[in-house]
């Protein structure tokens, strides 16, 4: 039997992900918060546990037939050397502008009248593209976490980020002043084991997409 490697993006995605694999017979047999290589309940299929942004890596590279990734990760990675088949439809957000409740940066639209704009986010490559496509360009701020707090010290005019309920932008008094994409987690696989394992694929992808993903 063919023997595949699916990688999983730990943290939010992993749980959103769980109930999907015990559906397909997938379930991790082993204990997913020590172990980093873990059986599932198919003895042919193995599960990897990595970094969201490490899950394009390993797929590209082969390290992994396939994984589950959020579309933010996989934009701002790149997903040219990718096939995405699936969209999963779990761990829904969206990648939005966000800026101060009331503040200059708060109004939606061009940025052109202003000068020097600067934009804190975790995806500098989404964001690059996304002012350039406009004509505008903005000076990115590359940060890891908690985005939210760099408008408030002063350290940027703007933020992109990941935004659900709001929740987050409305504790810290920021407003959502444009949407830039909607983002679910996705299927990505390798394309020489798209070839190489090509039944086994299918049939995982089948069942998957049988189960309404
Ligand atoms: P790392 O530890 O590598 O920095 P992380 O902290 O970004 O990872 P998580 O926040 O657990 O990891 O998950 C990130 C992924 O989950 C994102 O790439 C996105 O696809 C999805 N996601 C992030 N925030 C939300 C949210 N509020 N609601 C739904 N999905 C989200
Ligand atoms: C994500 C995102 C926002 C928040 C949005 O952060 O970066 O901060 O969720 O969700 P909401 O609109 O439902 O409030 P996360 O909780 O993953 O923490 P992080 O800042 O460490 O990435």
């Amino acid at each position: 039997m063919t023997s595949l490697t699916l990688a999983l993006s730990k943290g939010r995605i992993l749980e959103d992900s769980l109930p999907l694999l015990e559906k397909l017979g997938l379930a991790p047999a082993g204990d997913i918060d020590r172990l980093l290589r873990v059986p599932s309940q198919d003895p042919n299929v193995h599960l990897v546990i990595i970094r969201p942004a490490d899950v394009p890596t390993y797929v590209e590279h082969g390290a992994a037939d396939l994984g589950i990734v959020g579309k933010d990760v996989l934009m701002e990675h790149g997903g040219d050397a990718l096939y995405e088949p699936l969209d999963l439809g779990i761990a829904q957000c969206r990648l939005s502008i966000a800026a101060v409740k009331g503040s200059p940066f708060a109004q939606p639209g061009p940025l052109a009248a202003r000068k020097r704009i600067r934009v804190a986010t975790k995806y500098p490559e989404i964001t690059r593209r996304h002012f350039a496509a406009r004509g505008e360009q903005v000076e990115i701020i590359k940060l890891y976490g908690s985005m939210e707090l760099a408008p408030l010290v002063g350290l940027a005019d703007l933020i992109v980020d990941l935004v659900a309920t709001g929740n987050t932008l409305k504790a810290n008094g920021l407003v959502e002043t444009e949407i830039i994409c909607q983002v679910s987690a996705c299927m990505v696989v390798n394309k020489a084991s798209m070839k190489m394992k090509h039944a086994a694929l299918r049939d995982l992808l089948t069942r998957m997409q049988s189960l309404g993903a």
